[in-house]
């Protein structure tokens, strides 16, 4: 067997069409200039890029575009690779919906950190075009079809609204990995978004082509099962993670067909997201209903059928026209995913209380203040009433009044409880600000996370986090996406993640053994726990609940147990087992 990762010349046009043409068999040439690397793929091969700490695969075709009639259909597997195919550089993103900061931003907001956070998450210069189901991999210079190295794939974030793959340096990992001595495959996915990945509505349950950017997601992994020892990767080791909506989407390729994982993966990294709370396709109604109307497809027979047809200029203009998650509504999303029937048969929250749900190991947290950056778009809301009338009408309108009241009870007007939580009456920008932004915090993101550990630390290998970095940041604090700087750093999270991805096991090769060194639980005393000069990290389980903080200053993690705000985020489990959004 030969090498499958060879270097040719970057220039050599020559060999390039000898190639193609069949006449050159692999492998082939190494010389002294800079050099691109090529991977054999069925008839044809992929021509990357290198700089010279990583290789670079990008814009791999995974699936046919889906233009034209394929348009609101599931995906089908790409056609096979043939001739020499220059995946040097990055494919065009998917188009990505209309976002708009809230018009009015606070005085005393963190203009530096609200940049980075909007840019991290979106790319509004990056070229759009529907025709966009790509993955990019990158690799350690020098692997080859045997290498057999363990696979990490990223699932991006961004509201299932916008985002990419191509925002993401997996290099960075992937260099790193290197460095610490366990070298592994980066690939990140891109997926259909906003109305082209999530249409909602009966005619599109119906039309089964709700959760489009799901069946793109799995059809990715099933690419990777099938073509990443090439690359140097192997299969059978792929740990799948994603952050905000990529960690939902983790944890629904966790719970869909019933929890059988199909072996596409061995470990899993849910970053701010698990079960999303909320309900049926036919709760979005509203909004296809609005892109129908839009585009002149209202009184069509076959309305879906009608939307393929729409040029796309006109159908992102109707698509845009439904809210984004920074503005007023926030989380309550108009595209996003809901139950279908079929690859989410029931709810988050009922799939994973199902119990069935894929046993492999698992990585959960959030950051402490993720609600902060999705109260802004509401900050107008600045008395009780007006509250009341906010969750009542935007997040839950399918809630109880006495719901509604017993979930302000447990959120009181009290800056001290809101978030940025542990900031006092610092931050309040507006009489109900850090109120509503400790309910999203809870409701979206730490209570679903708090009974993902509930409910499968007792059964599989599972590590909690909290990431408290940024808390000094002004009105956002630690909010979401904050902790994605640590991930891509590299940082001490980073290693975290890379030993996860060799080891099953965050820790690393190094056996942890775990010791309750509290002086006192109830003052949540951060004593380290002290392993061989490191901190180590215990599994969560039930009884100590302990998870890791990673904290600003010294020391930079602690070993803390996961009790913060206990009777909120208790309250909000109980809430979200009656309520969900539409
Ligand atoms: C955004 O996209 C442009 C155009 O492809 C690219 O040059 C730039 O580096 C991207 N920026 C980020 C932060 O990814
Ligand atoms: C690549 O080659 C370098 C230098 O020969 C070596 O140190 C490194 O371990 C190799 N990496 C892999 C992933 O094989
Ligand atoms: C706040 O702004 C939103 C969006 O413009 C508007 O719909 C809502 O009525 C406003 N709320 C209050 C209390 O003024």
């Amino acid at each position: 067997m030969w090498p499958l990762s060879l270097s040719l010349p970057a220039s050599s046009k020559l060999v390039y069409s000898l190639l193609t043409l069949g006449f050159l068999s692999l492998p082939v040439l190494s010389t002294h200039e800079a050099t691109s690397p090529v991977v054999a793929i069925e008839q044809g091969s992929f021509i990357g890029s290198t700089d010279g700490h990583t290789n670079r695969y990008l814009g791999i075709r995974y699936a046919q575009p889906p233009t034209g009639d394929l348009r609101f259909r599931r995906p089908l597997p790409v056609e096979p690779y043939t001739g020499t195919i220059d995946v040097s550089d990055f494919a065009p993103i998917c188009p990505q919906h209309l976002i708009e900061l809230p018009s009015e931003l606070p005085p005393t907001l963190d203009v530096g950190m609200t940049l980075r956070i909007v840019t991290g998450v979106y790319n509004a210069t990056a070229p759009q075009s529907e025709d966009c189901l790509s993955l990019n991999i990158w690799t350690p210079p020098n692997v080859s079809g045997d290498s057999k190295l363990p696979v990490a794939v990223w699932i991006h974030g961004g509201g299932f609204q916008v985002g990419s793959a191509n925002q993401y340096d997996g290099g960075i990992l992937v260099r790193r990995s290197i460095e610490i001595g366990e070298p592994m495959i980066f690939v990140g996915l891109n997926y259909r978004l906003s109305a082209l990945g999530w249409l909602a509505g009966k005619e599109a349950k119906e039309a089964g082509v709700g959760n489009l950017g799901f069946f793109d997601q799995r059809l990715a992994l099933k690419w990777i099962q099938k073509n990443i020892q090439l690359f140097g990767g192997d299969p059978t080791k792929v740990t799948i993670f994603g952050e905000s909506a990529g960690a939902v989407s983790v944890a629904t390729h966790m719970m869909t067909n019933n929890g059988d994982h199909e072996g596409l993966f061995r470990a899993a990294f849910m970053e701010s997201g698990s079960t999303w709370p909320v309900g049926d396709m036919e709760g979005g109604q509203r909004w296809y209903d609005d892109l129908v109307a839009n585009t002149e497809c209202a009184d069509e027979e076959d309305t879906v059928e009608c939307l393929r047809d729409v040029p796309l200029d006109k159908l992102r203009a109707a698509m845009d026209r439904a809210p984004a998650f920074f503005s007023y509504s926030a989380l309550s999303l108009s595209w996003g995913p809901r139950t279908d029937g079929e690859f989410m048969p029931n709810s988050g929250r009922e799939l994973l209380m199902s119990g069935n749900v894929a046993k492999v190991p698992t990585l959960i947290g959030t950051c402490d203040d993720e609600g902060t950056a999705f109260a802004l778009g509401a900050a107008n809301t600045t008395t009780t009433e007006e509250l009341r009338d906010y969750l009542s009408t935007i997040v839950f309108p399918d809630a109880t009044q006495s719901s509604i009241d017993a979930l302000l009870e447990a959120y009181p007007e009290d800056p001290t409880l809101g978030a940025p939580f542990g900031t006092g009456e610092m931050n309040a920008i507006s009489p109900q600000f850090k109120r509503l932004a400790a309910i999203w915090s809870d409701l979206a993101f730490i209570a679903p996370k708090a009974l993902w550990a509930k409910k499968r630390a007792d059964i599989q290998d599972t590590w909690v986090y909290v990431h408290k970095r940024n808390k000094n940041v002004a009105v956002l604090g630690a909010t979401h996406f904050t902790d994605i700087f640590d991930l891509f750093g590299p940082s001490d999270m980073t290693d975290h993640f890379i030993h996860f991805v060799s080891y099953l096991n965050p820790n690393g090769g190094a056996p942890v053994e775990v010791q309750t060194v509290f002086d006192d639980l109830s003052t949540h005393s951060q004593v380290p726990l002290n392993i061989g000069g490191a901190v180590g990290w215990p599994r969560y389980n039930s009884a100590t609940k302990l998870k890791l903080a990673y904290m600003a200053g010294s020391p930079s993690v602690s070993v803390v147990p996961d009790t913060d705000r206990e009777k909120q985020v208790t309250f909000m489990m109980k809430f979200l087992e009656e309520n969900q959004m539409r």
